[in-house]
């Protein structure tokens, strides 16, 4: 397209801008194949303090950008080779800001190109005042659209970091957690030394059963607890019963039975492990076997992993 220069530009005296610092300037190519106006718009960024990659086609256009991402695209809508505005729309771009070149009598071109995401347009011919009102603006969206791109990686970031912090401190807190779930089972082990091995066992195939099961993550952390501290009720047993090797009294089994419901009493009123117990007041209930005839059948001790019903 021709554009129509007049044979001297009128120079409206522009407002003085201070220059662009490097790091804070936009990458720009000036895409326009009649040489005058692209050397003529190349001038007018120079009076702004930018510098400006060049292109007389959409071929030449495509090679300078491929290795270098531009941040504001100056097109002529109409190139030897195609639309400017196409072009500029093509994904590989990465979403430049576009100022439309186009002639003066192609409104319609003007429009739809405001309609596709060019944020103005320049109908030749143009004066200098015109060109550098129409640069200053593109220049001010392009820093508006980097500073909101700044914050929102800087919200990503702290996003990310804030998640990390409270993944690494959930993590800090089952750790915890488990740390007083075993010092409780220590506690009941110190009472009665055979019980350690009894508890793991019975946590560890509750677990298994769980993931059968399909359980949650939280159903299974809980049924961890629960099944590991499900005799801690027997701290309250008197020891002459729990550690009796002959066969219970029907007093003695009465009193050994209250061991689920101590459990639960202690472990109810503890947060985390509210739901942890239930298991443990539960961990007799439904059992095939009578209860008392599991865990005490003719001892007070409770041997029989595997056999609790949880
Ligand atoms: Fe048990
Ligand atoms: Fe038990």
């Amino acid at each position: 397209m021709r554009a129509q220069i007049r044979s001297a530009p009128r120079v409206e005296t522009p407002a003085a801008t201070p220059s662009l610092e490097p790091a804070d300037a936009p990458a720009i190519l000036v895409l326009e194949d009649e040489q005058q106006v692209r050397d003529l718009l190349a001038a007018m960024l120079t009076i702004r303090g930018l510098v400006c990659d060049k292109a007389s086609s959409i071929a030449d256009a495509r090679r300078l950008s491929a290795g270098k991402h531009h941040d504001l695209l100056l097109v002529d809508e109409t190139l030897p080779d195609g639309s400017g505005l196409a072009f500029a729309q093509e994904e590989t771009l990465g979403s430049p800001l576009v100022v439309l070149i186009t002639g003066s009598h192609d409104f319609q071109t003007a429009v739809r190109a405001l309609r596709n995401g060019a944020v103005d347009f320049i109908t030749k011919p143009f004066t200098v005042g015109d060109v550098l009102r129409r640069l200053d603006t593109a220049v001010e969206k392009w820093k508006s659209r980097q500073q909101l791109q700044g914050q929102a990686r800087a919200l990503e970031t702290l996003v990310k970091t804030t998640a990390d912090e409270l993944s690494r401190s959930f993590r800090q807190i089952d750790e915890v957690r488990d740390r007083a779930v075993l010092a409780l089972g220590a506690a009941l082990n110190l009472k009665d030394h055979e019980t350690a091995d009894h508890c793991s066992r019975v946590s560890e195939n509750s677990i298994a059963l769980g993931r059968i099961l399909s359980l949650s993550e939280f159903e299974l952390q809980n049924l961890k607890w629960g099944a590991f501290l499900h005799d801690i009720g027997k701290i309250g047993i008197p020891e002459h019963i729990l550690l009796k090797q002959g066969a219970l009294t029907a007093e003695e089994r009465a009193t050994m039975e209250k061991h689920p419901l101590m459990g639960y009493e202690l472990l109810r009123n503890i947060d985390f492990l509210a739901q942890a117990s239930d298991v443990v007041l539960s961990h007799h209930v439904g059992s095939s076997v009578p209860f008392g005839v599991e865990d005490f059948g003719g001892s007070g001790r409770d041997r029989g992993p595997g056999r609790i019903a949880i």
